[in-house]
């Protein structure tokens, strides 16, 4: 396959970009790298540092293309800062996305996957959360998922572009950023294990969905050689809601840490519970989550000690 991973310096392209490389596909990594960091980009990718949004995406076509599978997770996915600054929010995540389609129909692109969230749910009444939910987005970043996917949508019914929605839960990993949806794990097994107490906004009751970054990989591989044409949606997650507190308590024990969190006023334009029924995915391309939530958070702490090892022998070697 000849692949085009937009967002592939970042948290979940890179994995996928690792994945498509392992099995032998041809990969073509854009990346604006505001986010993003160089090194995570396979060796075995080709890498244009290109922004999304702007001209210089048609000559990656041009000079690439065509593309068996344009995979575009390249995103502005910080909730708090799309709140001080929608705009921008808007340019990376609808003008981009558009872009992207745009170039991708061109193309003569044969399947298009578009990274959706369960941010373009906002505070849904049916827990999990069926596809067939109203889309009711509470922030700047569910409302540009949300107009995002419905282009996505568009070109697929009117342009021949055969493509693919997928709605992430809260995507967890050792490369997870603190800004991400699931970045309390990052921030809480960092703190933790440096022995600084982290902190809960609200009362940590809030809860998510949260999936490991290797059953999102599956599901997109899955998606990718698959799932129906011309258009299809599917939750990406586990159907279970884990509140922050069992969040910190899990993290607590792995870590070794025993001290309380130190609770602080909750952020705005956060959802309060969140969980998406993953049945859909599940009976038409057999994807199920296989990371159980502690194994998932002992590989994030396993990573984090690793990291910290070498530092911690130099230092005991003086
Ligand atoms: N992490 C989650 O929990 C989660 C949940 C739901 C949906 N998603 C979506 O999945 C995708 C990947 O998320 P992630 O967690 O890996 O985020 P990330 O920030 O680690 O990766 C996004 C990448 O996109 C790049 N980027 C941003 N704007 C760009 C632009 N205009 N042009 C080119 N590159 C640009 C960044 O440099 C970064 O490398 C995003 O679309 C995000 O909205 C993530």
């Amino acid at each position: 396959m000849r692949v085009l991973i937009t967002g592939g310096a970042g948290f979940i392209g890179s994995a996928l970009a690792h994945a498509h490389v392992a099995r032998g596909d041809s990969v073509v990594v854009v990346d604006s790298l505001i986010t993003g960091r160089r090194d995570a980009v396979p060796a075995g990718a080709h890498f244009c540092q290109v922004d999304v949004a702007g001209p210089a995406l048609e000559e990656v076509f041009a000079s690439f293309g065509p593309f068996d599978l344009v995979s575009h997770h390249a995103a502005l996915k910080d909730v708090r800062r799309a709140l001080i600054d929608p705009r921008g929010d808007a340019e990376a995540n609808i003008v981009g996305t558009l872009n992207v389609l745009r170039c991708a129909a061109q193309d003569g692109t044969g399947r298009y996957i578009f990274a959706s969230s369960a941010a373009i749910y906002g505070d849904a009444a049916m827990l999990p959360t069926p596809e067939s939910a109203p889309i009711a987005p509470i922030s700047p970043y569910g409302i540009s998922k949300a107009a995002a996917e419905a282009y996505c949508a568009y070109f697929a019914r009117s342009r021949g572009l055969h493509a693919v929605a997928l709605r992430y839960g809260s995507v967890y990993g050792p490369a997870a950023a603190e800004e991400t949806e699931a970045g309390v794990i990052t921030i809480f097994a960092r703190r933790m294990l440096a022995r600084k107490r982290p902190v809960i906004y609200g009362d940590g009751e809030q809860t998510r969905d949260l999936v490991f970054v290797d059953d999102v990989v599956r599901a997109n591989l899955l998606a990718a050689d698959s799932a129906p044409r011309p258009w299809a949606v599917y939750n990406v997650a586990t159907g279970v809601e884990t509140s922050i507190n069992e969040t910190y308590a899990l993290l607590a024990v792995l870590t070794e840490y025993d001290a309380p969190p130190e609770y602080q006023p909750p952020k705005p334009g956060e959802v309060r519970r969140n969980a998406l029924d993953p049945t859909h995915i599940s009976e038409q391309l057999g994807w199920t989550p296989t990371a159980a939530l502690r194994d998932g958070l002992a590989q994030v702490v396993a990573a984090y000690l690793a990291e910290a090892a070498p530092v911690a022998a130099v230092a005991g070697s003086r």
